[in-house]
């Protein structure tokens, strides 16, 4: 196991009628940004919920900020928060709004172009204190330290952390899951399976904890997929898709493990490029990456085969090529499509995604960086 050092301030107020809460855990003192994004929180109560819980509060609302949240919206936020001196945010939505709200907490305060936050990963000494009411399980976002922002102006999609900016407290209330259209709990599914995968399945270096609490990310996101995707889920189903989408990515399983993010990169690229959904992107990279580099991640192909599908018979390559198709099916089963193709991306895509990382310096991805420029070619022209 590597070195590590873990911490995790954000407390988390989860369960069934928990929005209220929001009062007793704000100051009074500060003005408050509540940001959300293009309207579902109107539409399903939880815009009415939190207005209630902030009566008696000094908020003011930033709304419209996108799916993939997009540079130039939040910049007119910071702008507002700067006139306004606001000092706490508090993010209502999904990892698109917390994310870009954390981007407002970091740049708010930056001298020089708040851009840097983003390509040289600079953060403020300061940032605004921020909370969330999650809305879509997914990202992790609401327990994490991390954000990506978009540029749509010049096709950019790049993301930072800093322990700065982990919500002070994030609200998680299950029957947020209730009006989530089906594409998105999909998206959401996905991504959450995919995060854990990117901190596990790299190379084993003896960390049987953090691998058997992967694994069981891993099994409760399968098993309660079909029981989230209907029309009307029961709300044990909800809270434990929620809360394996938070543990998918609150850091308890990467302390002292190799981690990879290879996928989540070159998916980045397709959203940048192609606007996809980022839980679609994944899905469709992530066969790849595995087929590609299937000698370096050996062990624990094995080890995923066996303690997460329970594939136990046949040489060690039928193993790995049955854990790959479960994978691939796991996808295809939440109504995602897992092949280029299916989006009319033809082969191009590979050289084009390719440029875009050696024009930014970036050679190599994946733990120990063996996913080099031509192996996200192979993974890229594999997918097609
Ligand atoms: O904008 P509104 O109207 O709220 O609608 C949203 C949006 O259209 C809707 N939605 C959210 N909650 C809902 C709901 N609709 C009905 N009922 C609800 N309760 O769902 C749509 C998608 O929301 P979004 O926030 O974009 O989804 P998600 O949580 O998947 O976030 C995606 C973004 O997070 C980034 C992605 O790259 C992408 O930009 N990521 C952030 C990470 C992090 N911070 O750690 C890690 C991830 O790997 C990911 O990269
Ligand atoms: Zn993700």
């Amino acid at each position: 196991m590597n070195n590590f050092e873990f911490q995790n301030p954000t407390k988390i107020i989860f369960g069934k009628g928990s929005i209220a809460k929001l009062s007793e855990n704000l100051y009074k003192g500060e003005k408050i940004m509540m940001t959300y994004g293009g309207g579902s929180i109107k539409k399903n109560g939880v815009y009415d919920q939190v207005k209630k819980a902030l009566e008696g509060f000094n908020v003011i609302e930033f709304g419209g900020i996108e799916a993939n949240p997009d540079y130039d919206t939040l910049m007119k936020a910071v702008k507002i928060c700067r006139e306004e001196g606001v000092g706490f945010l508090l993010a209502v939505g999904g990892g698109s709004v917390i994310d870009g709200t954390k981007f407002i907490a970091a740049a708010v305060d930056y001298k020089g172009d708040e851009w840097e936050i983003l390509t040289k990963k600079q953060v403020p000494e300061e940032c605004l204190p921020l909370a969330t009411v999650l809305t879509m399980p997914a990202t992790g976002s609401e327990m994490n330290s991390n954000a990506v922002i978009s540029r749509r102006a010049i096709k950019e999609k790049l993301d930072f952390g800093s322990d700065k900016v982990f919500p002070v407290f994030s609200i998680l209330d299950p029957e947020v899951v209730y009006s989530i259209p089906k594409r998105q709990k999909a998206n959401g599914l996905a991504d959450s399976y995919i995060h854990v995968i990117e901190q596990y399945l790299t190379d084993d270096i003896d960390t049987p904890v953090q691998d058997r609490w992967a694994e069981g990310v891993l099994k409760t996101i399968i098993e309660t997929a079909p029981k989230v995707l209907v029309e009307n889920p029961d709300y044990n189903a909800c809270a434990n898709y929620m809360w394996s989408a938070t543990c998918a990515l609150n850091f308890f399983i990467s302390p002292g493990v190799n981690q990879d993010w290879s996928t989540h990169m070159i998916g980045h690229e397709l959203t940048a490029i192609y606007g996809l959904d980022h839980g679609v992107t994944l899905s469709i990279v992530l066969p790849g990456t595995m087929q590609v580099l299937r000698n370096d991640k050996k062990a624990k192909l094995l080890m995923y085969a066996k303690n997460v599908f329970n594939i136990t018979e046949g040489s060690e390559d039928e193993r790995i090529d049955k854990a790959i198709s479960e994978t691939e099916k796991f996808f295809q089963s939440l109504g995602i499509k897992t092949r280029l193709k299916d989006y009319n991306i033809g082969q191009e895509v590979a050289e084009n995604i390719c440029n875009r990382f050696t024009s930014r310096g970036v050679n190599c991805l994946g733990e120990h960086g063996i996913v080099t420029i031509d192996k996200i070619k192979e993974i890229l022209i594999s997918r097609l």
